[in-house]
């Protein structure tokens, strides 16, 4: 699907009932496009993912808007890293490696399929928790979830751009090989990359998540 289909996607999804759109009893706005937005986003396959991906300045202000993420403190405690065109043959090698290294025993073609994911999207960002231990206020816990609010912004941002996105981690992210890569510091981590571009095609529907299962009243115990 191109940007253009996808735009139509937007639309239509805009032309829904949108669950967050104003109660018939409240007179308070509600930002539709953003609720039509939110709604519509869609995780795609690396492999699905194909050119164009985000211009440079696109890119900028995509994650950007990443760095907005609640940040108890403001710890900032994440890290993006573009892995461009020119590095993801030294990154394959990297996979391909660990594969072979995990696995002795798997085949050339096991390890030529791990080489080729790093190949695959046309943008490709490694994600990193920056974490301050043993911080006052701020349990590492804590920055792992506003770690995960900036990715969400970031992924939402992307389709926001017209692209579709997917972070991505897999067993080989706990590699020592594959944190040596990318960690400067004892304190981070490499939890996973985040692959953009033009979807070649969308994913299935996304199986409905029921709202009474995860969003209750408090019943106090005492
Ligand atoms: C930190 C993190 C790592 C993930 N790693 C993988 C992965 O390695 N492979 C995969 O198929 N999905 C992975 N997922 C799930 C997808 O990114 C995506 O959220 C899921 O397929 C649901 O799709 P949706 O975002 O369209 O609802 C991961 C999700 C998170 C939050």
């Amino acid at each position: 699907m191109d940007r253009h289909g996808l735009e139509k996607l937007a639309d239509d999804c805009a032309e829904e009932p949108m669950e967050c759109s104003s109660p018939a009893n409240s007179d308070r706005p509600v930002a539709a496009d953003l609720c039509a937005l939110i709604a519509a986003r869609r995780s795609v396959a690396p492999k699905r993912l194909v050119a164009p991906g985000p211009s440079a300045d696109e890119l900028e202000a995509i994650v950007a808007l990443a760095l907005t993420a609640p940040d108890h403190c403001a710890l900032r405690p994440w890290r993006y890293v573009l892995v461009e065109k020119k590095s993801r043959e030294l990154l394959g090698a990297l996979f391909a490696q660990e594969k072979e290294e995990h696995d002795p025993s798997a085949s050339v073609e096991d390890i030529d399929k791990e080489r080729s994911r790093a190949l695959n999207a046309p943008t490709l960002l490694a994600v990193i928790l920056r974490s301050t231990p043993n911080h006052a206020k701020v349990p590492v816990s804590e920055q792992l979830i506003s770690l995960g609010g900036s990715v969400q912004n970031l992924l939402l941002a992307a389709h926001a751009y017209g692209y579709a996105a997917m972070i991505t981690s897999g067993r080989k992210i706990a590699s020592t090989l594959l944190q040596e890569a990318f960690c400067d510091s004892p304190t981070d981590q490499l939890v996973g990359f985040i692959s953009i571009g033009t979807p070649s095609r969308l994913p299935n529907e996304r199986a409905e998540a029921k709202l009474a299962e995860h969003f209750q009243v408090w019943s106090p115990k005492f």
